[in-house]
């Protein structure tokens, strides 16, 4: 799987992200459309962005019965995406309908990744609010075992646990990391970070940054930066 920096495009409206893609006249990013862009903007946006020439992981988060994951998943097929993902808490019978759903006739199908439990879940909350007693990081590394069972190609998860991930299930088991600072910039509202070499060197296959590089001065040579530091 090759190693790759998605640029989280959390802009709400198309002016704002292709004012922002417009800066990049040499390469072509890796770009991650979330619910904020694709709801305000609907699946014409994908289609856009894809026809400038990026790869799309499309972070919608799926999280339903299986016939309503299945079918639209078949439906996120059609728009061509690189990456797309769900919630790995809707069971295996769920994660194997949206694989149906996602394979297109002549048998290609997107990259398919789970969440496993949102960073923002404490493992407080999860006990409580949740009733799950198990410490969370065993509770990822189940998850994403039965993501894999499931036959998808891999977890998002903090770069702190991309290590585990791979130690479990192998690694071909695709790990895609948000979390990421530089060594000299600003957390914001993320607490558990790493640098882009601290991923790269923990086997992250894929990271995902948004503001250090879409809230820089120069976001073109903050990308840049990422790249260099992250493929190498
Ligand atoms: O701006 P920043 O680099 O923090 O953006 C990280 C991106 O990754 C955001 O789109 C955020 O929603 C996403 N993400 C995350 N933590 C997760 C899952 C997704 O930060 N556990």
């Amino acid at each position: 799987m090759g190693k790759d920096v998605i640029v989280a495009c959390d802009f709400n409206s198309k002016e704002e992200v292709f004012s922002f893609l417009d800066k990049f006249t040499e390469e072509k990013p890796f770009v991650k459309i979330g619910m904020e862009l694709f709801y305000a903007e609907g699946p014409e946006i994908v289609r856009e962005i894809k026809r400038r020439g990026h790869k799309i992981f499309l972070d919608l988060k799926l999280h339903d019965i299986p016939n309503t994951v299945m079918k639209a998943m078949k439906v996120l097929s059609k728009l061509d995406v690189d990456m797309t993902n769900l919630h790995a808490a809707g069971t295996a019978a769920m994660m194997e309908a949206a694989i149906k759903g996602l394979t297109r006739e002549d048998g290609t199908r997107p990259i398919l990744i789970a969440v496993t439990q949102l960073t923002s879940t404490s493992e407080e909350r999860m006990r409580d609010e949740l009733l799950i007693e198990r410490p969370i990081d065993s509770v990822v590394l189940h998850y994403a075992m039965n993501a894999q069972k499931a036959g998808l190609d891999g977890v998002v998860c903090s770069p702190l646990e991309a290590k585990k991930v791979h130690d479990i299930c192998g690694n071909s088991f695709v790990t895609v990391t948000p979390g990421v600072r530089f060594a000299d910039g600003e957390l914001g509202d993320q607490v558990r970070v790493m640098t882009p070499a601290q991923a790269k060197e923990i086997g992250s296959d894929y990271i995902v940054v948004g503001r250090p590089i879409t809230q820089a001065d120069d976001p073109v040579a903050a990308y840049r930066r990422c790249v260099s530091e992250f493929v190498g």
